[in-house]
């Protein structure tokens, strides 16, 4: 009863707290958009906040500016605008990237976007921007905007990623020989050196390096000219603007896409740059669920820089290694961005539709969260320590070198499917007798197969066991050698 009557004077509090500011939020205020024309009252405040994106895309001026620039360049080229509107569209865009630079510009939420604030700012400074819009809106716009970005992106990314791979390669180069067991279902599988299970991970980041290549050439189009969703009447050149931007293939030959429509709706490349973030995180988790793994008593293959662990507050003894389970946390958003951005774009009609202003917190997002996330890995990588005793302990087990001795077996005329099931009765046999399977009697082991001769037990040795793999992409040390050559050029 208490309870219920409580519940209800907060609940009138909230309603009480909420109704006039509610009130005084949709009263309209005079418009200062630019297309107050057809207005005769301005959107209300609750409108404002809920729609503005300078909050999150002020972050493209640069791009923007960019865009402006090129697209005032060739509306003088064509003569729709004359060269010195041109000059001082261009001096005032400048000064508007300073004043962002240094902090003067307040980024003013009504005006809503990060397109509409710079072209106030500039408008402010130059009369002739009242001409910067011609053939212009802001679809195309946000669309030239977000392939810069793109293209620009991916360049940071491939950086980051060749910083991780060049973390991987240094931590290889110092303790990359020991061997450990390499695991499947993660039972102890067959031995490997630790360098070529970091390179496994070298491989990894590498295809993601050219899956941003990728990204960024398919980002490589110029939209401006789509206008809205139908171009332009007025004589523009997309082609000039597409140089201007650095929008041309390999022989310099500007590339402009091909249907307006099409240029202003679609957000795939939104959706493959998620992607390949998303896969960024997956790789990056595996790794961190590995370092977990090995950094824990019962594997203690390696011990993890203090300065990427934290402690806890109530068990004195723990170090725990938070760096990487918050890089496996982080492959859960970067793949939660990709369903955003997925999800967002199935249902809407043709074009441009507002839903899409909220494209870029994800792709943002992502791209924040995985630069950071690679930073983490290279400072958990550098100063991590292979354990040196504790690998060797593990990968004593005799048992890691039973399909070695199944190979044993083939080479002495034995088929393989015989030769498995000869070395399993061996195992069942050693597990028996309470014997490593090494060190069983040659006698005994020969009951079981006569081709097991004298020298059965020397395929035992790990550091034969690895010279015999020579193949490429195998675990011996030649090859691994051979692998830390190529890194080592590749990173150079
Ligand atoms: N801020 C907008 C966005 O990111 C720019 C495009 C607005 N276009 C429009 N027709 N309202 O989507």
């Amino acid at each position: 009863m208490i309870l219920r009557r409580e519940l209800r004077t907060v609940i009138f509090r909230i309603a009480r707290y909420e109704a006039p500011s509610y009130a005084t939020s949709i009263i309209a205020k005079k418009s200062q958009a630019t297309w107050g024309g057809r207005f005769s009252a301005g959107p209300a405040e609750l409108m404002l906040s809920f729609s503005e994106s300078v909050s999150f895309d002020a972050r493209l001026a640069p791009f923007d500016i960019a865009g402006s620039k090129a697209h005032s360049g060739m509306l003088a080229h064509v003569g729709l605008i004359t060269a010195k509107e041109c000059k001082a569209i261009h001096t005032g865009l400048d000064k508007v990237g300073e004043m962002i630079t240094a902090g003067k510009l307040r980024w003013n939420t009504a005006l809503e976007d990060v397109h509409m604030n710079i072209e106030q700012a500039l408008t402010k400074l130059e009369p002739a921007a009242a001409k910067l819009h011609t053939a212009r809106s802001r679809n195309d716009q946000v669309a030239t905007d977000m392939r810069l970005f793109f293209k620009w992106a991916c360049a940071q990314l491939d950086g980051r990623l060749a910083d991780a791979q060049r973390a991987l390669l240094a931590l290889a180069e110092q303790d990359g020989h020991v061997m450990i067991p390499g695991y499947t279902h993660l039972q102890r599988a067959q031995p490997v050196q630790v360098a070529h299970h970091l390179a496994a991970y070298m491989e990894m980041f590498e295809r993601d390096r050219a899956r941003f290549a990728v990204v960024a050439d398919n980002a490589n189009w110029c939209p401006l000219g789509a206008g809205a969703l139908a171009g332009t009447t007025l004589p523009i050149d997309r082609e000039f603007t597409a140089k201007t931007l650095g929008f041309v293939d390999r022989r310099g030959r500007p590339r402009v896409t091909q249907n307006s429509m099409d240029t202003v709706a679609d957000r795939d490349l939104f959706v493959e740059f998620a992607t390949a973030c998303a896969l960024v995180g997956t790789h990056f988790s595996r790794l961190a669920e590995d370092l977990i793994l090995w950094s824990s008593s019962e594997f203690g293959y390696i011990s993890l820089p203090d300065t990427f662990c934290t402690g806890s507050s109530l068990m004195p003894q723990k170090k725990n290694p938070d760096s990487c389970e918050l890089l496996r946390g982080k492959a859960a958003r970067l793949q939660g961005n990709l369903t955003t951005l997925l999800t967002l774009a199935k249902g809407l009609p043709l074009t441009y539709n507002r839903d899409l202003q909220e494209d870029k917190p994800p792709v943002f997002d992502s791209f924040d969260q995985t630069m950071m996330s690679l930073a983490v890995v290279v400072g958990t990588l550098t100063g991590a320590e292979i354990r040196r005793d504790r690998c060797a302990a593990a990968v004593a087990d005799p048992a890691l070198l039973a399909t070695d001795l199944a190979d044993y077996l083939v080479e002495h005329g034995v088929a393989f499917r015989d030769a498995h099931h000869v070395v399993g009765a061996m195992g069942k046999l050693a597990e028996t007798t309470g014997t490593p399977l090494n060190e069983l009697a040659t006698a005994d082991v020969q009951k079981i197969h006569p081709a097991l001769g004298e020298d059965w037990a020397d395929v035992f040795n790990l550091e034969r066991a690895a010279a015999r793999r020579v193949g490429t992409g195998m675990p011996g040390p030649k090859q691994v050698k051979r692998q830390m050559a190529r890194w080592r050029k590749r990173l150079a």
